[in-house]
């Protein structure tokens, strides 16, 4: 079985994904690390996220990248984002994806183009979000509680600058798929946001549509 969770940043797809993953005992792939990775590593190489060809030459890095902890931080989010916007990288990513979705027993995936590119052919899809003012308030209180002095009208602004970026690409836009579920959980607890997305799952394994 493939399930594929889209949705913005700070939606809480990561959280609904890792959920559904443990409960039907499948592998999960956070797709943004992959991205966040090459505009990180574009960074470390000195290059422009902007610029195609200095992203491209960021999608070797190495695997051991990946545990980064600097991949988590917001900064790195923005360099995602503006990364992901070149075709190129998101064709060299593209194969990567696309063999952890399809190995044998399924898997679930965490992006913003799994339901619509990676994984059209997905048993269950899901699109995750909230407000851009609820997701802003959650990232606010989660940075503050890393620490990080930032203020909330910033974050709104970052996530607002993201959702741009990510829904007005040319390629492989952030989208709802025909067939996802849209799941708002803005108001909604994070329990409540699990238990909705799990029934879903389990309804539409029960019944394929
Ligand atoms: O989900 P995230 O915030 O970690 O993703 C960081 C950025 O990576 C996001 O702003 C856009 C890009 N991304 C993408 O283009 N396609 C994906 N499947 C996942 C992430």
């Amino acid at each position: 079985m493939i399930v594929a969770v889209d949705g913005p940043t700070a939606s809480g797809k990561g959280t609904i994904a890792r959920a559904i993953a443990d409960h039907f005992g499948l592998p999960v792939l956070d797709t943004g690390l992959l991205y966040r990775a090459v505009g990180y590593q574009t960074q470390l190489n000195h290059g422009d996220p902007d610029n195609a060809a200095d992203a491209l030459a960021a999608c070797d890095f190495p695997d051991s990248l990946l545990g980064d902890p600097a991949l988590r931080y917001e900064s790195t989010g923005s360099l995602a984002s503006r990364a992901s916007v070149h075709p190129a990288v998101r064709a060299a990513l593209f194969q990567r994806q696309v063999d952890f979705a399809n190995q044998p027993g399924g898997a679930v995936l965490d992006g913003r183009d799994i339901g619509t590119v990676i994984a059209p052919h997905a048993d269950a899809k899901l699109f995750v979000t909230a407000s851009a003012e609820e997701r802003a308030r959650r990232r606010h209180a989660e940075m503050h509680g890393r620490g990080v002095e930032v203020s909330y009208e910033a974050v709104l602004a970052d996530i607002h600058a993201r959702d741009a970026r990510d829904t007005g690409r040319a390629d492989a836009p952030l989208l709802r798929a025909d067939d996802a579920m849209l799941l708002d959980n803005s108001g909604m607890s994070v329990a409540d946001g699990i238990a909705a997305a799990i029934a879903f799952v389990d309804e539409k394994v029960r019944r394929p549509s």
